[in-house]
């Protein structure tokens, strides 16, 4: 039986603590649903993209800290079909950081929920520029200063 002053534990209405997010990085994961698909029964190529763009624009406004534009998607290489009823999970990164502009890859397993199983469907490549409250190119300096 343990209590409150126990080490470790904390009372019912205590705020969780504030843990770092990832500082450059972000995943996500999907379901593939009916409205999602081609007509050939799996995941229709936009789909794909924009869950990229979603999932690569967490990475780059983490690693900015502030608002960024798509300024281009390139080298997206579909390797293989995503189905219905697949989870879709990805995992973008910046790789690569300019004054202004930071590169992103973004890497899509298509999963078996079931078994656990992903395959590599999808990757590409991104870039992303920081922008001020007026959407102009702002340099990328970390409130940390790294
Ligand atoms: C992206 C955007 C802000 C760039 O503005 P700009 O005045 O042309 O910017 P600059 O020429 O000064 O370039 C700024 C940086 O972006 C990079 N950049 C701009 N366009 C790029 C492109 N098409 N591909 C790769 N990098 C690009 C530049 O290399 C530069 O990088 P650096 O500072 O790291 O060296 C502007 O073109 C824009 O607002 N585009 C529309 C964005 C949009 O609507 N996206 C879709 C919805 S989010």
């Amino acid at each position: 039986m343990s209590d409150a002053s126990t080490p470790g534990l904390s009372t019912p209405d205590a705020e969780p603590p504030i843990l770092p997010a990832p500082r450059s990085s972000a995943r996500m994961l999907e379901l593939v649903f009916p409205k999602d698909l081609n007509g050939h029964g799996t995941a229709f190529g936009g789909f794909v993209l924009s869950l990229m763009d979603k999932a690569a624009s967490m990475a780059a406004i983490r690693h900015c800290q502030g608002s960024v534009v798509t300024a281009r998607m390139e080298a997206v290489d579909f390797h293989l079909p995503i189905r219905r009823g697949d989870a879709v999970a990805l995992e973008a990164e910046v790789v690569h950081t300019g004054r202004t502009s930071m590169r992103v890859k973004v890497d899509v397993y298509r999963e078996t929920l079931a078994t656990g199983q992903q395959q590599l469907a999808t990757s590409g490549m991104f870039v992303f520029v920081a922008v001020d409250e007026h959407g102009k190119p702002r340099p990328i300096v970390r409130q940390d200063g790294t």
